[in-house]
């Protein structure tokens, strides 16, 4: 009988979907993947139509499980339901996730039973859906400092242990215009992430040497890079406003 393949759902909460620095770096973890032929999609909540939850309890109280809207967000259930392993790509946006995966996330609210439980000092609502997912988190920001990924990553790794789910490794990419402008500067990164890809889908996990190898940084000092980043967009501004006189 013919082998089942693995099917990877990867979300990117970028608001540039495919056109942004977060793409790029999560279509290299997903290469990994294809090249031992596992199945992957990405999923832009961007550009879904996903109504915000309005609080209104009906998924919890009168039609458990159901939400009362109508919209692509039963369809995105149904994905994140059959995937084997997910991968959460998301920028930093004010030291949070994006907005279009946070309004994705708070709609999952009908993928939890009424029931709560309290273990190892945290509550939980029971799940009615997939338990136990294995899951990537990969993430860009524009700041070259690594700290501009803490809180982001602790909301994350929350949400995901909130969905029963497991982070098996974290990649994070600072100073992200570099991702497009210096690639030659993080090829060591952008290896690793195609390995980590292949050993995520071969295994469900990712070593810490290659954990170690695609966080490894590439920015340099971060008082430099930020002098640069200004001057790049101060640059950038100029060019178009003598476009705007022309
Ligand atoms: C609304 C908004 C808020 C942002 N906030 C932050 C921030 O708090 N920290 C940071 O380092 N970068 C911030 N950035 C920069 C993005 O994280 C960065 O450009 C990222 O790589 C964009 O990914 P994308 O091209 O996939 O959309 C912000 C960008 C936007 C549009």
């Amino acid at each position: 009988m013919e082998e089942k393949a693995l099917k990877i759902l990867a979300i990117n909460g970028s608001h540039r979907n495919d056109k942004g620095f977060t793409d790029i770096v999560l279509k290299k973890f997903l290469k990994g993947a294809e090249s031992v032929n596992a199945e992957c999609e990405i999923l832009y909540p961007s550009v879904q139509k996903i109504i915000p939850c309005e609080s209104c309890g009906k998924c919890l109280f009168e039609t458990p499980g159901i939400c009362k809207f109508n919209d692509d967000m039963e369809s995105i259930i149904s994905k994140m339901d059959n995937a084997d392993q997910m991968v959460f790509a998301s920028p930093v946006y004010f030291d949070s996730i994006s907005s279009n995966m946070q309004k994705m996330i708070e709609r999952l609210r009908p993928t939890y039973d009424a029931h709560f439980e309290f273990r190892n000092g945290k509550t939980y609502h029971l799940k009615r859906f997939k338990k136990d997912q294995k899951i990537a988190v990969i993430s860009t920001a524009g700041n070259p400092e690594r700290g501009t990924f803490t809180s982001l990553d602790k909301i994350l790794n929350r949400i995901i242990d909130n969905m029963g789910g497991t982070v098996v490794g974290e990649f994070y990419f600072p100073a992200s215009h570099l991702i497009v402008t210096c690639p030659e500067l993080l090829s060591t990164q952008f290896n690793a992430l195609e390995s980590a890809g292949k050993e995520f889908a071969l295994n469900g996990k990712i070593g810490t040497e290659l954990l170690e190898e695609g966080n490894k940084d590439y920015v340099g000092d971060p008082k430099i890079a930020v002098e640069q980043i200004t001057q790049s967009i101060l640059k950038m501004r100029e060019e178009y406003t003598m476009k705007q006189k022309r």
